[in-house]
């Protein structure tokens, strides 16, 4: 990895409706990605990670108002024309979802679909782009690549869906890759591969990625940073043996609280009491203080900032002193991995 960033996001806030009944589902987030690293996005079901995901590139549904800056080769993203974005988005930097079938196209053959992408984002001919299309194919290590190119997704089990929505997401050579969940639905020897593929990639390619999951075992297989999201803000950043190693945040020592161990069952993370708040209940001051067995008064009306909390590292949280006191916890590791890495 080296130590140039290639996408700096500052403030960057998502909110859906208008008015009194406009929603705010991520608040100003900040980060930023080098080249070649995994950032890691991490935090419970509804804390603003796919949000965040999809509004660096402005995939939000009709309607969502994105504000912020999302510096990508000295543009914003936020205020880049349509047409500019759309090249942006697909060429330079892909995405990759939790659910292949609904971001494949059911009635082509995935070959049609990867030559889209390739006639899209690269200057090659239709032989250029027939044989960079089974090239893809074999690089994400789907058997018979010829042969598989003409059938239909609904021809290939959910890992090779997921395999064949990266070969598309990969058509385009990107800088970013940008997976939200994309090996949740799959069963651990499938995701196993696909991290490591992706890893794979990286190393090879030099590409860059935010990886969004719920699963703090994955985040150690592959990250090298992580940022822990709670009610659409970042609680804590940093990089991630420091960060699994000693928590500066109650949040996150909560989530590892409710890690699988190796050789532990699998299973979400749930284990810290109560639910998140629902963007129309945010709580004042620390939004996790509700749920938060260190908060005092302060943490009920005083919003803590994110603010640097030792070598590359930032937490928002009024007692990070007493949250890093608090312990050291084994790093967890993916359940299931067969810990390849
Ligand atoms: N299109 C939308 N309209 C209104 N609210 C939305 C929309 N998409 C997401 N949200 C809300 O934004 C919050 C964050 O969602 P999301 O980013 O999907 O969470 P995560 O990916 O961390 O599980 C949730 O409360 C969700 O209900
Ligand atoms: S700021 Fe207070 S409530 Fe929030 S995580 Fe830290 S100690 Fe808990
Ligand atoms: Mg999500």
């Amino acid at each position: 990895m080296s130590s140039e960033t290639v996408l700096s996001v500052r403030g960057l806030t998502a909110s859906f409706g208008q008015g009194d009944r406009k929603l705010t589902a991520v608040n100003g987030v900040s980060f930023d990605v080098r080249k070649g690293e995994v950032l890691g996005l991490v935090g419970e079901s509804g804390s603003g990670k796919s949000v965040t995901l999809r509004a660096l590139t402005r995939l939000l549904p009709e309607g969502a108002e994105v504000t912020g800056q999302v510096m990508w080769r000295g543009r914003d993203l936020v205020s880049l024309p349509p047409a500019a974005l759309r090249q942006v988005r697909g060429g330079q930097i892909s995405m990759i979802f939790q659910e292949p079938m609904t971001a494949l196209n059911p009635v082509l053959p995935v070959r049609v679909q990867i030559e889209e992408n390739l006639r899209a984002h690269t200057g090659l001919d239709a032989a250029g782009r027939k044989a960079r299309s089974r090239e893809l194919l074999d690089l994400v290590g789907i058997p018979d690549a010829a042969r598989r190119l003409n059938e239909y997704p609904h021809q290939f089990s959910g890992g090779m869906r997921q395999r064949v929505m990266i070969a598309i997401a990969l058509a385009s050579d990107p800088d970013l890759l940008l997976a939200d969940e994309p090996t949740t639905a799959l069963d651990v020897t499938i995701q196993d591969q696909i991290l490591n593929l992706i890893l794979d990639l990286r190393d090879e390619l030099g590409m860059s990625v935010v990886f969004v999951t719920h699963d703090l075992g994955v985040v150690a297989q592959i990250c090298d940073r992580m940022a822990v999201m709670y009610a659409g803000r970042i609680a804590e950043e940093g990089p991630v043996a420091d960060v699994l190693a000693q928590p500066h945040h109650a949040y996150t020592l909560g989530l590892l609280g409710s890690v699988p161990h190796a050789g532990g069952e699998r299973r979400p993370l749930h284990s810290i009491e109560g639910t998140p708040p629902g963007l129309a209940a945010i709580p004042p001051g620390c939004a996790f203080n509700p749920r938060c067995g260190f908060a005092t008064s302060e943490c009920r009306q005083t919003l803590p900032q994110l603010v640097p909390s030792g070598p590359a590292r930032q937490a928002a949280c009024h007692h990070r002193d007493r949250v890093a006191d608090e312990t050291t916890v084994p790093i967890p590791r993916a359940a299931g991995s067969g810990g390849g890495r």
